[in-house]
């Protein structure tokens, strides 16, 4: 892009703008909503169909009081999540992990895990093979 001082003031314009629309979501996150980062599983991560794993999120950001502390975690394949199938529910969202067994589905899809306290968190991309 040419910066002249047209796009320059248009861009300093909306980054303002950007800043005011973000600011109240991260507040309203420092106080009691909670969207823990998943560590794993991560990107490259390979996990046979039928098999368990631990899934694991960050609790170390977790606010004094949380909204909603009961979690769910659910699959989502080629970025469509299945909520109607969950792997895990009913588990504190403050474990920071928990259990579920990796689900018969064909290999070949970008599957990602998505966490629900209060808001769906996912997971980046990863590979199941079956
Ligand atoms: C999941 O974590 C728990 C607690 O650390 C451990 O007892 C269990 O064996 C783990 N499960 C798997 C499949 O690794
Ligand atoms: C958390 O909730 C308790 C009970 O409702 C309240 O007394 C306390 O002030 C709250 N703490 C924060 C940091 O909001
Ligand atoms: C995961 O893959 C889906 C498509 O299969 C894509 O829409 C989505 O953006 C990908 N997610 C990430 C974090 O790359």
């Amino acid at each position: 892009m040419i910066m002249t001082p047209f796009t320059t003031f248009l861009l300093t314009l909306l980054s303002l703008f950007a800043f005011a629309i973000a600011l109240p979501i991260s507040n309203l996150q420092a106080r009691d909503v909670f969207v823990p980062p998943i560590l794993y599983p991560h990107a490259g991560t390979v996990w046979q169909a039928g098999n368990h794993h631990n899934v694991t999120w960050d609790i170390s950001g977790a606010p004094v009081n949380i909204t909603n502390k009961v979690g769910m975690v659910i699959l989502a394949t080629n970025g469509l999540e299945d909520i109607e199938h969950p792997l895990a529910s009913n588990f504190n969202i403050l474990d920071g992990r928990v259990e579920i067994q990796v689900p018969d589905v064909p290999t070949g899809n970008n599957y990602a895990i998505v966490l629900f306290g209060d808001s769906g968190n996912f997971s980046p991309n990863f590979t199941i093979i079956n």
